[in-house]
């Protein structure tokens, strides 16, 4: 049955297309609303506008629910690899065996990086900030690999987005063994994604990294849980961008850049200096707690609230619970989880955050979990861009196959200056 809504303005009626997802949620079509009445829709932040129809993550922003392709992401952060997660993101559904395999043998054989990349790396400023580079670097990617000429052809597609995935990992170890003054450590065809890539980081001719498995769980977890989350800013920038039909790099560059600030996926690295600085501070919460309350102070409790969960982010429960486990086992004492944890107890009891719906999100306990695996603060939000590359890819796959591709291109209700004429210099006041 189709269902419509009604929108009466001065005596016109007009009935506008509801559209009902597969989870039952509701859409009024509006992509006709100009063309028949003159008005646009008005929407700030896009806090309420669907910007597309996608398959790919289900979210229940009042439920905390969180599901990628289907498949509950509790369920896949216990019994999936990063590997496949990334594989049924992009293609849909999950990989059989020999898929699997292939996939395995691609992103291996992908995952060397051009050497004079390595040179590129080397000319960064020394303080320059690893989500940056890294934004940059994807973007260079384009000038080493251009086979990308159409958007049609498949294999070209699938071995582009294989290399991205593959050498992401690559490129940002590389990134921290330069910022070091270390020798670069190459990728190896016997370790899995997850241990390739500490090992990469951590290898070096002094003291050979001993693959730890607590900390590959911990890694594969954490990737497994930022792998998607739907249309938030950095995918809708890869959306964006990509629909000015730019190559994947040049897109995935820019979702990277997006992701870099500290209300996304910037926020785990803040949370940490937050922790830090209520640490140094004696370790009271309370002049963080009140600076957040306040009106006229911008500051905000980092790793709490988000636009689309008004309940605990089911990922940062999964992070919480990993966060003790991991801490246990690698008999480690973290001064800023006791805060963190003590932080998050008096803040369940404020009435400005219960009020406000403000829980931690997945950023909350994510830092601590990093800091454990022994990754540098300034590294935090790289982590989250190769966990979110699946999601960016998938997205961006499933924007280029829709038949009804468009370039993204709102519009505004304009505030400025109505016309008058130009005034010549001599006659300005
Ligand atoms: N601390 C204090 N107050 C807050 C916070 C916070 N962390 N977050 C929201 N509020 C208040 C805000 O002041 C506003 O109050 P009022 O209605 O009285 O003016 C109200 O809650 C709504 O805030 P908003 O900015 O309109 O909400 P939003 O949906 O636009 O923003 C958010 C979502 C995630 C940007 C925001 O909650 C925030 O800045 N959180 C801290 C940064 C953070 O942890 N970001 C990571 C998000 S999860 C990872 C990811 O997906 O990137």
């Amino acid at each position: 049955m189709e269902d419509f809504a009604t929108l009466t303005y001065n005596g016109q009626k007009i009935t506008l297309p509801v559209v009902i997802g597969t989870e039952g949620e509701r859409a009024i079509d509006i992509s006709n609303l100009r063309a028949e009445t003159g008005f646009i829709t008005l929407d700030p932040g896009y806090a309420n506008t669907g910007s597309c129809l996608s398959a790919i993550t289900y979210m229940d922003g009042e439920k905390g629910v969180l599901r990628y392709r289907g498949i509950p992401v509790e369920q896949l952060a216990e019994k999936s690899t990063f590997k496949e997660t990334a594989y049924l993101l992009i293609n849909g559904r999950l990989p059989n065996r020999e898929e699997l395999t292939r996939f395995s043998v691609m992103l291996n054989d992908n995952s060397l990086v051009h050497e004079d990349l390595k040179t590129f790396y080397q000319n960064f400023p020394r303080a320059s900030h690893p989500m940056g580079i890294l934004s940059s670097m994807v973007n260079a990617l384009r000038s080493f690999y251009p086979a990308l000429t159409t958007l049609n052809l498949r294999e070209e597609i699938t071995i582009t987005m294989t290399r991205l995935l593959a050498k992401i990992r690559t490129m940002a170890a590389m990134s921290y063994k330069i910022s070091r003054g270390h020798k670069v450590v190459y990728p190896r065809s016997d370790l899995t994604y997850c241990e390739n890539f500490l090992n990469m980081m951590f290898d070096n001719p002094v003291r050979p990294y001993q693959i730890n498995r607590e900390a590959v769980n911990a890694l594969r977890v954490f990737w497994i849980l930022h792998a998607d989350h739907e249309q938030n800013c950095s995918t809708t920038a890869v959306r964006v961008v990509s629909s000015a039909r730019v190559n994947l790099y040049a897109a995935i560059s820019s979702g990277i850049a997006a992701l870099w600030g500290p209300l996304h996926g910037g926020a785990n690295q803040a949370v940490i200096e937050m922790l830090t600085a209520i640490q140094a501070d004696g370790g009271s919460h309370k002049k963080a707690i009140e600076r957040a309350k306040d009106k006229n102070d911008p500051f905000r409790l980092m790793g709490f609230g988000h636009r689309v969960y008004k309940t605990y982010d089911p990922r940062a429960k999964i992070m919480k619970k990993m966060c003790d486990e991991l801490l246990e086992s690698l008999q480690i004492n973290d001064p800023l989880l006791d805060i963190a944890k003590e932080l998050e107890e008096v803040v369940q009891k404020d009435p400005y955050f219960i009020d406000h719906n403000l829980y931690p999100n997945v950023d909350f306990y994510s830092g601590i979990v990093l800091r454990a695996i022994g990754i540098p603060t300034s590294m935090f939000t790289v982590m989250f861009a190769i966990g979110r590359l699946p999601g960016w890819i998938a997205q961006w796959k499933e924007s280029v196959d829709d038949p009804k591709w468009k370039i993204c291109r709102p519009r505004q209700v304009y505030t400025g200056a109505q016309a008058y004429d130009f005034v010549p210099i001599h006659a300005r006041v």
